[in-house]
C-alpha cells in the first residue's frame, strides 16, 4: 500500500526464497527441501572480541551497539520456540561469548528450556579461568576452546594480541573442574603449521580432544587453498608422529571426522573445505543482533529480532521454518560459484 510506512520498511526476500516459502511445511520437524532435519542452534551472544585472529576478523572493526543485541530474555524466547520445533542442542558463540556480562545466567536460563538436552559454549579461553566456576554452577559441562598454538610469539601473529598464558590457564581450570574440553586449532601454512604435533601432545596431557580446522574463506584476510592446511596433510602429519589412526564412527551430523590413535587418543579434523559436510548439516544460526541464518556462508539472513520483539510465537515459528526451508544445498567453497559473505566470522558467530 503506497504510503504505508510498515510496508515501505519491509525488505523483500530474494526471489528464490520467496518462491520456496509458499510450500514451507506448517508442522513436523525442521526439515529443509533437501530432507535435512535441523536440531542444532548456534547462538552468538556478542560480536565483540578481545582477540583479533587473522582468519576471523580485521584489526579495526566497529562492534554493534549494545542496544542492537538480543537480551537474555529474547534469546530464551527464541530458543524456547526453536525447541518446540525439535532443536535439542544449543551452542553459545561470539565474538567472544565470555565477554557478555552475566553469560552464566543465560546458560542457566537455557538449561531450563524443555526439550533442550545440551548447552555448550565455544570460547577463546582468555577469561575462562575466572569464569569456569560460575559456568559449571550454571550447569555447563562442555566447552570448546580455540587454541591455535603453544608458542607465545605465534599466538601474537595469529591473534594479534598477547594472551596465550591466559588461555592455557583457562583450559587447565576448566579441566580441573571436570569440564569436557575440546580444542579447536585452525592451521595456517607458514604461520602455525609447526604447532600441529605440539598441540596434539598438549591435548593428550590435558585430557582434551583436539580438532584441527581447515581455514575457511570467511575471515578478513585474503584466503586461498594453499594457505589452508587441508585434512589429508593434517592426518598424514599426525600419523607420522603417533602411528596409523582409525576413523571412529560417530554422530553423522558432527562436523569433525574423528580419528583414534593406537593408544586410544581421539583427534578430530573439521574439513569444511576439502570434505564439506553440508549434506549432513543440521544447524541454524542466530547472530548477536537477532538475524537468523541457515548457513555460516549464507548470503541472506532473516530478521528474527523484529519477530521476537513484536510478533507472536506462531510468527516466530513460521520464520524459523521458512529460513530452514530456504536453505541451500551447500556452501560451494570449491566451485567458481562461491561468494564470500560480506560479514566476517566474529559478526556471524563461530
Ligand atoms: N576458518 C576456520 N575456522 C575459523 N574460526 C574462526 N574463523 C575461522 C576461519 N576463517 C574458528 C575459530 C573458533 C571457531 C568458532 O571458529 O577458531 O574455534
Ligand atoms: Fe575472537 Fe574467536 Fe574471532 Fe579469534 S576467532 S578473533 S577469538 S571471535
Amino acid at each position: 500500500m503506497p504510503g504505508n510506512p510498515v510496508a515501505a520498511m519491509t525488505i523483500p526476500l530474494p526471489i528464490f526464497c520467496r518462491e520456496e516459502q509458499q510450500d514451507t511445511p506448517a508442522d513436523g520437524p525442521l526439515r529443509d527441501t533437501f530432507g535435512r532435519v535441523h536440531t542444532n542452534l548456534r547462538i552468538s551472544v556478542t560480536d565483540r572480541c578481545n582477540l583479533r585472529c587473522r582468519y576471523c576478523m580485521p584489526e579495526d572493526v566497529t562492534f554493534l551497539d549494545r542496544s542492537e543485541i538480543l537480551s537474555f530474555d529474547e534469546i530464551r524466547r527464541f530458543t524456547t520456540v526453536a525447541a518446540t520445533l525439535g532443536v535439542t542442542k544449543v551452542r553459545l558463540t561470539g565474538g567472544e561469548p565470555l565477554l557478555r556480562r552475566g553469560i552464566d545466567r543465560l546458560v542457566a536460563m537455557l538449561h531450563d528450556i524443555p526439550g533442550l538436552n545440551e548447552v555448550a559454549l565455544t570460547t577463546n579461553g582468555t577469561t575462562l579461568s575466572g569464569m569456569a566456576g560460575a559456568l559449571w554452577s550454571a550447569g555447563l559441562r562442555r566447552i570448546t576452546v580455540s587454541l591455535d598454538t603453544l608458542d607465545p610469539e605465534t599466538f601474537r601473529r595469529v591473534a594479534r594480541r598477547d594472551a596465550l598464558a591466559d588461555v592455557l590457564a583457562g583450559i587447565r581450570a576448566a579441566r580441573e573442574l571436570g569440564f569436557v574440553v575440546k580444542l579447536n586449532a585452525v592451521i595456517l601454512r607458514g604461520i602455525n603449521d609447526a604447532d600441529i604435533i605440539p598441540l596434539a601432545g598438549f591435548a593428550r596431557e590435558t585430557g582434551c580432544e583436539l580438532r584441527y580446522i581447515e581455514s575457511m574463506p570467511i575471515g578478513a584476510d585474503s584466503w586461498d587453498r594453499k594457505s589452508a592446511v587441508l585434512a589429508e596433510e593434517l592426518i598424514e602429519t599426525v600419523a607420522r608422529e603417533f602411528g596409523p589412526m582409525d576413523l571412529v564412527e560417530g554422530d553423522p551430523h558432527a562436523p569433525a571426522m574423528t580419528y583414534c590413535t593406537n593408544d586410544g587418543h581421539r583427534i578430530g579434523v573439521i574439513a569444511s573445505v576439502s570434505r564439506p559436510f553440508c549434506s549432513q548439516c543440521n544447524r541454524i544460526r542466530l547472530t548477536a543482533e537477532g538475524m537468523l541464518r541457515h548457513c555460516l556462508f549464507a548470503l541472506f539472513e532473516s530478521d528474527a529480532k523484529s519477530v521476537i520483539r513484536f510478533g507472536t510465537d506462531r510468527e516466530l515459528e513460521r520464520l524459523i521454518r521458512r529460513v530452514v526451508w530456504s536453505k541451500w544445498e551447500g556452501h560451494e567453497i570449491n566451485s567458481a560459484k562461491f561468494v564470500k559473505p560480506t560479514r566476517t566470522m566474529h559478526a556471524i558467530g563461530g
